[in-house]
């Protein structure tokens, strides 16, 4: 089996390196990529969000003071800021203020040392990288070991950006063109939290795509903004299920919508989300089994932050 059920040919599960061995390294920098591959991993994911002047770099939010050195660069304390991204209200620095050039100066740092092996030993290593970056250190990966190097990419806030004349999609869609990864073979996963971006995606690039389902009562912000009343509970309903189908080839579910728990976080009765994903010739790829989740089983919980996907779920089965 593989882990799409599609001919994908991953491993069951298939683990993917969540913004690198993010676990071990500053998230989202070569040396996290690099270490989650030397790892093991069979994808390594990156989140994109655009620069000032339109370059798409690998970030998990357009925010940048938890996550790099910004605040200590006296000649930035100007571009400090108050702004509103998908109706939350943030203060801080924002990749869009910033050229690529001035982005570049900054240095990468760990989100929240301290915890585990979550340290700041690697504060100040690694750049934040451009998504071009990566598609050239995944070839030069690629040639390395002889085989295509999976990546699993994922548009943050796409309506915000568009809105601001900084749209992902065709930028994304351009770099995975340039690269040889705009086919339905190509080993991509493109994945957002905003039907809509994947439906853009879809009319530019075949490569395989994922909705990502955040929990039951939640709207994804596209829905929001468009006045959509569905929340997250009707597209995992069969009929909502069958709409993803209509433009996508699989959903990224938050565990709780497959193993729900109760208040006092204890396990109960699974969903029939991985049945009705299947019936609907969806692949299933759910997140984040981290350390952290203690449930799941001890080979999963090795210290890293990797992400076990998988359409069958291999170990986790006796979960469901
Ligand atoms: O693939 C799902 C996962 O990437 C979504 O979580 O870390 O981007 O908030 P995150
Ligand atoms: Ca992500």
């Amino acid at each position: 089996a593989s882990a799409s059920g599609k001919g994908h040919g991953l491993p069951v599960p298939t683990v993917i390196g969540h913004r690198g061995a993010s676990g071990y390294r500053p998230e989202h920098t070569l040396g996290s990529y690099q270490l989650a591959l030397d790892l093991g991993a069979d994808i390594i994911e990156q989140d994109l969000v655009p620069t000032k002047d339109g370059h798409l770099v690998c970030r998990h939010e357009n925010d940048i003071t938890a996550t790099t050195d910004v605040a200590a660069h006296p000649e930035f304390a100007d571009r400090k800021t108050t702004k509103t991204v998908d109706g939350t209200a943030l203060t801080g620095w924002f990749t869009e203020d910033f050229t690529l050039a001035e982005l570049k100066t900054l240095r990468a740092k760990e989100r929240i040392p301290g915890t585990r092996q979550r340290n700041t030993l690697y504060d100040g290593r690694w750049e934040v990288p451009t998504f071009e970056e990566v598609l050239q250190w995944a070839e030069r990966e690629g040639r390395k070991r002889g085989r295509r190097i999976w990546l699993y990419v994922e548009t943050k806030h796409p309506t915000y950006f568009r809105k601001l004349g900084l749209g992902l999609e065709e930028r994304l869609a351009k770099l995975l063109r340039a690269y040889g990864r705009h086919r339905k073979d190509s080993p991509t996963f493109l994945q957002s939290f905003e039907p809509s971006s994947i439906q853009r995606l879809r009319k530019l690039v075949a490569t395989p795509a994922v909705v990502l389902l955040s929990t039951a009562n939640s709207r994804p912000w596209d829905f929001v903004e468009a006045g959509d009343p569905r929340t997250v509970a009707d597209l995992v309903k069969p009929e909502g299920l069958e709409w993803i189908a209509g433009y996508a080839d699989g959903i990224g579910p938050d565990l709780s919508l497959i193993i729900p728990r109760d208040s006092s976080g204890r396990l109960t009765t699974p969903t029939t989300l991985v049945k009705d994903a299947h019936a609907a010739g969806l692949v299933l790829h759910p997140y984040t089994m981290r350390n952290e989740n203690s449930f799941l089983p001890a080979d999963f919980r090795r210290g890293t932050d990797a992400t076990a996907y998988g359409d069958a779920f291999g170990a986790f089965k006796k979960y469901f």
